[in-house]
């Protein structure tokens, strides 16, 4: 059993994941699922190999399994999903295994995850971060013409 197990299936998580789907139903744009999670870590990982990072993987695992949990919050009431996010996980993070250390680190990384200055950091925040963005198959999207990302930040082919 890995430690971001315990994520998985906590009750306050899978409750988040429930409702953002429930608002995402129609949506047409990239969704804030399990896949995209996935995308995120497995990304990351990969990542992680190619250039070095040394990171623990149940650490990217779990950046990557929580950093959008909060999505939920911003469709709701609009607080940005970052922070709504990071509040949600250190509430998660409590029912895991991981140190008061990693937990810090995960955290920063969630907050981190939309914040530009962190792109080329060679760190967790800059990992999830970059991760995140590549996850993204806007070259092949239906509505990549109406998406309102901007263009710097759509993947124009497949790098992962
Ligand atoms: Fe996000
Ligand atoms: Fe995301």
């Amino acid at each position: 059993m890995e430690r971001y197990d315990k994520i998985i299936i906590n009750e306050l998580y899978r409750t988040h994941l429930e409702k953002t789907r429930e608002y995402e139903k129609e949506r047409i744009f990239c969704h804030h699922d399990m896949s995209h999670f996935l995308d995120v870590a497995r990304i990351g990982m990969l990542l992680n190999v190619t250039e070095g990072y040394g990171i623990d993987k149940d650490i990217i695992y779990a950046a990557a399994l929580l950093h959008d949990v909060g999505r939920d919050v911003q469709y709701e009431d609009g607080t940005p999903h970052e922070a709504a996010s990071a509040d949600i996980a250190e509430i998660i993070l409590d029912g895991t295994d991981y140190t008061p250390d990693e937990r810090k680190l995960i955290l920063k990384a969630i907050r981190d995850h939309r914040d530009e200055s962190v792109k080329d950091e060679k760190n967790l925040s800059g990992l999830i971060y970059r991760a995140d963005k590549l996850s993204r198959p806007c070259y092949y999207c239906s509505a990549e013409k109406e998406c309102n990302h901007k263009k710097n930040k759509k993947n124009a082919s497949l790098i992962w």
